[in-house]
């Protein structure tokens, strides 16, 4: 219910007129310096919503008189990430596979740069720093079905393996058993001097009676004694290191089915520079060559 307005003598300040059973209340207005704060936040938020993105509509928001967008920013600052990392990109691209690893500079950045790439793209099928699994190889070590040497890497990375680039590396093994190019005893027999090159074999009878069969359906792309022969992209076989597995059981079904595993090339992928900086990347994880 109003009253009259007048000062509370208890309290010494003015009431507001308002009263409710003889209660009365105290006119107890904001701190001026709050007042103003508020409106200078009312102020902002009303230039703000002007100049800048900020209220939804039906088919967006509104875009602000400046036009101002974070992608732009986004883009300006790669922009100027990369003209300033130009320079090296340039001079990677220039220099030959074989020279980057004597440029400690260019190894720099092809350190930074091949980690992230590399865990970008390689990583899901090399393992985490090309640690490898079953039938994806090790990058980390010096065994190279393909060759180690910095410009074989640079020609896997580029082109894959078994893949529908025109250049792309290939070679089949025969599958020895399901096209009966080999009988079961033959396999089993192959399979044991195949084991016997790394000192891994069961039976010595059956691998003395796989020499034979070994050298000629094997050495031509496995080299005489296992050694791999990187044109044929043919892995070692007396190193005791699988792809695939040296178990007996494994090595069985290499010979039956064969693997053929394959890679896709990168150069359709990737620039040209980010495949270089793989390749040496690559190279200088391990056992380059
Ligand atoms: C889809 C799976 C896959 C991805 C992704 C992949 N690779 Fe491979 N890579 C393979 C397979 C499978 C082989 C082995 C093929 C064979 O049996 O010869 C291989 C082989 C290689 C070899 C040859 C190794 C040797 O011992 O000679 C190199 C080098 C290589 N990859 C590098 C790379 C790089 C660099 C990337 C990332 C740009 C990459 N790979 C991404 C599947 C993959
Ligand atoms: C035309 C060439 C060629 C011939 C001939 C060939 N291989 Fe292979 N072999 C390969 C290639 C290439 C691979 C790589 C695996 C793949 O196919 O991805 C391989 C892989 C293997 C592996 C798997 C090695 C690992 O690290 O896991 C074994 C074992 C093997 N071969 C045994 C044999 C035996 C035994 C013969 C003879 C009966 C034979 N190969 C004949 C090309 C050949």
């Amino acid at each position: 219910m109003p009253t009259k307005i007048e000062k509370d003598s208890a309290t010494g300040r003015m009431t507001t007129g308002h009263e409710w059973d003889g209660i009365k209340e105290l006119n107890t207005p904001l701190p001026k310096w709050w007042l103003y704060t508020f409106y200078v936040c009312i102020l902002f938020a009303v230039v703000y919503s002007v100049l800048y993105p900020s209220w939804p509509s039906l088919s967006g928001h509104t875009g602000g008189v400046l036009g101002w967008t974070q992608r732009e920013e986004l883009a300006a600052r790669l922009a100027e990430e990369k003209s300033r990392l130009q320079p090296v990109v340039a001079k990677i691209e220039a220099t030959p596979i074989d020279e980057i690893r004597n440029s400690p500079d260019l190894m720099n950045y092809v350190q930074a740069a091949g980690r992230v790439a590399f865990a970008d793209n390689c990583a899901a099928c090399h393992g985490a720093g090309g640690a490898g699994t079953v039938g994806f190889p090790t990058l980390a070590d010096d065994d190279w079905i393909w060759g180690g040497k910095p410009d074989q890497i640079l020609q896997t990375v580029m082109f894959g393996i078994r893949n529908t680039n025109p250049e792309s590396r290939v070679s089949d093994m025969p599958r020895f058993g399901v096209d009966q190019i080999l009988d079961a005893q033959q396999i089993d027999d192959v399979a044991e001097h195949v084991l016997s090159l790394s000192g891994a074999a069961t039976d010595p009878a059956a691998a003395e009676r796989g020499t034979q069969l070994y050298a000629d359906n094997c050495s031509v792309c496995h080299g005489e004694k296992g050694e791999g022969i990187p044109d044929m992209g043919a892995p070692r076989l007396n190193d005791g290191i699988w792809l695939y597995g040296g178990d007996k059981a494994t090595v069985v079904e290499t010979i039956t089915y064969a693997r053929r595993g394959s890679m896709p090339a990168w150069s359709e992928r990737l620039d040209p520079a980010t495949v270089k900086i793989l390749a040496a990347y690559v190279h200088a994880l391990g056992g380059g060559q």
